[in-house]
């Protein structure tokens, strides 16, 4: 039976929702979630594979802003790999169309943030091998339970050891906002804290942990008590979402990103939370904070070449 591919419509959600949650069994998604996660944004298009006017699969694509040279796959969702690959290449094909040189799949953090690519959904994996896809890195969600939280030994040790450094760890507040704003200019300005970071309103509070050294800001950590939704990658009730967190290079080791970390842990505690998610986590700083791994994802890249 011939596939018919056709840009995704907001009449086609009830199709596609059934189509993503009966494929897509570890990030299944609301309504909701699809409707934000396919029509946020301008740049954003997805694309529907039929069958016989059956919807076999879905693939999201994103051009860059500026007219960058990368693209990326938000999402793709295929029930077998000769639909993977065929939705690749007509992505593939329109990225082309807009100048894109390269595609990374599933490492886009923007909005619509990308669900990613779980390696255990195999006919998709095999679709991005056989489209010629490199699989670059795997990315890590981790979790922590907060029903008995308080702070850890190791963690206590940390606040020891970043309060005789000279740091203070405190919530956010208006009147940290000009402090933060340097500390963003320096974070950019240094390198040290990816610039994506640092979107626009970021210094707003209140869900915010600062760590001061004297005057300055060195470090940050967001929280949100209250998630509006994980785009479908992750599934416990009740929980709170933790990040990005940054703390300025000269400055790291000294126990201050622990400290933040334990601080907005018992913050979303209070606020009634069970559980606290981190996505695209750097590992082995939360190991020792005993999170838990509770998603890994695969991300894929291929130059378009000429
Ligand atoms: C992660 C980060 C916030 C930690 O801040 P920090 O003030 O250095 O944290 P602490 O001093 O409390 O503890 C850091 C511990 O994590 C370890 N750690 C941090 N990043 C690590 C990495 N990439 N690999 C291995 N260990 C790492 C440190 O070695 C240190 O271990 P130690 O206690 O045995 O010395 C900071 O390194 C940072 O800003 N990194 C860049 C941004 C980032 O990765 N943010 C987290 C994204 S989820």
């Amino acid at each position: 039976m011939p596939r018919a591919i056709a840009q995704a419509r907001t009449a086609d959600l009830p199709d596609l929702i059934r189509c993503w949650n009966q494929i897509m069994v570890y990030d299944t998604m609301s309504r909701q979630e699809m409707s934000r996660a396919l029509f946020c944004s301008e740049r954003h298009t997805a694309l529907v594979a039929r069958v016989d006017s059956h919807t076999v699969g879905l693939v999201g694509c994103i051009v860059p802003e500026a007219g960058g040279p990368t693209g990326h796959i938000t999402m793709l969702c295929a029930a077998d790999e000769p639909v993977a690959t065929d939705l690749l290449a007509h992505a593939e094909d329109l990225l082309l169309g807009e100048g894109v040189s390269r595609v990374v799949a599933s490492e886009y953090g923007g909005s619509p943030l990308a669900p990613g690519t779980d390696p255990r959904y195999a006919p998709i994996r095999a679709g991005f091998e056989r489209a010629g896809y490199r699989h670059i890195r795997d990315l890590e969600d981790m979790e922590l339970c907060l029903t008995d939280y308080e702070p850890t030994p190791h963690q206590q040790r940390a606040i020891e050891k970043a309060a005789a450094y000279g740091v203070e760890v405190r919530p956010w507040s208006p009147e940290l906002v000009r402090r933060l704003t340097r500390f963003a200019g320096v974070a950019r300005a240094s390198g040290h804290l990816p610039a994506g970071w640092f979107w626009e309103g970021w210094e707003q509070g209140p869900n915010m942990v600062v760590a001061l050294r004297g005057e300055e800001a060195v470090g940050y950590a967001r929280y949100d008590p209250a998630p509006r939704g994980f785009y479908g990658r992750y599934h416990r009730r009740n929980a709170g979402a933790f990040g990005p967190t940054g703390v300025l290079a000269d400055h790291r080791g000294h126990g201050v990103g622990t400290w933040m970390l334990a601080h907005a842990c018992l913050a979303v505690k209070r606020a009634g939370c069970e559980w606290l998610w981190a996505g695209w986590t750097n590992t082995p700083f939360y190991i020792p904070n005993e999170w838990a791994v509770c998603r890994r994802y695969a991300v894929w890249q291929k130059d378009l070449g000429g």
